[in-house]
């Protein structure tokens, strides 16, 4: 049996110039936990070129979603940008990641950091609905150069609160904290730089991070991994050693090389 389901893609959306989405079809065999990447591609003459992505969509939602960058030369974004509604699209059947609650020790507050396409594994656990049975607050800190990268703000800042399943949930306990770094917005700056300067906790009205209530997943550049994770270190968090062992914290690429 081939490694990769032949899904079709049902819409696509394009968010500027750099940004894109689109929805497939789903296998029924398909199973993941919110949070996860599978391995999507296109097949060419010789072998398929695939890429990690994360899933975007919640693991109950019948399609699947991706949120992609489209690099001007990358070897499979290039291409992937072109996508039309009836096309063909490989999928891995084995998802796999470190994004997963139950990699984390039980705590009060969930951290959701990220950058540019980092977003993509936290739009799928702001849908789940365990995430907001464990805490009692989610924080969503989205950073990017641009007001024009932020993508899914209409869907987390207006759908989502309305949802009929967990609206109520989203309303109480979702903090939707997007910042621009490169042009003016109302939050600027670096997560990092907002973070280590208390500016973030006194915006959304929390205490400083600390390891005895705060819980973290970051997804961004390796850089931003790198900074992110020594921040969070310097508050006494601890890293998840590996998928199974819990941690306080837990990181993922978001794949930027495509
Ligand atoms: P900045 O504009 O100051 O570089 P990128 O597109 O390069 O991945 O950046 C996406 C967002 O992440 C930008 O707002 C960028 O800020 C920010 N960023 C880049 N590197 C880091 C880092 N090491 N730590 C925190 N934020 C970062």
């Amino acid at each position: 049996m081939s490694a990769f389901e032949t899904e079709r893609v049902l819409s696509v959306h394009h968010w500027n110039e750099s940004l894109f989405s689109f929805k497939t079809t789903r296998s029924a065999s398909l199973r993941f936990e919110n949070g996860q990447f599978v391995m999507i591609g296109l097949e060419t003459d010789t072998r398929p070129l695939v890429r990690a992505y994360s899933i975007a969509s919640p693991n109950y939602e019948e399609h699947l979603e991706f949120f992609s960058i489209k690099v001007p030369n990358g070897p499979l974004t290039s291409r992937l940008q072109h996508l039309k509604v009836g096309d063909d699209v490989l999928v891995s059947r084995k998802p796999t990641g470190t994004l997963v609650t139950r990699d984390l020790h039980p705590g009060k507050h969930l951290y959701l950091l990220s950058t540019g396409t980092g977003l993509a594994p936290f739009l799928s656990l702001i849908q789940d609905f365990e995430a907001y049975e464990q805490y009692e607050k989610i924080i969503l800190v989205h950073g990017v150069r641009h007001v024009s990268e932020l993508a899914y703000a209409d869907f987390i800042e207006k759908e989502l609160p309305e949802n009929e399943f967990f609206g109520e949930q989203v309303r109480e306990k979702l903090i939707y904290y997007p910042t621009v770094t490169r042009e003016p917005f109302r939050n600027q700056g670096r997560l990092t730089d907002l973070i280590r300067s208390g500016k973030l906790a006194e915006d959304i009205g929390l205490p400083q991070i600390n390891p005895e209530v705060d819980r973290a997943m970051i997804c961004g550049s390796p850089a931003m991994l790198k900074d992110t994770a020594e921040l969070l270190d310097e508050l006494g968090l601890k890293e998840s050693p590996k998928i199974g062992v819990p941690g306080d914290y837990v990181i993922e690429r978001a794949f930027v090389e495509r």
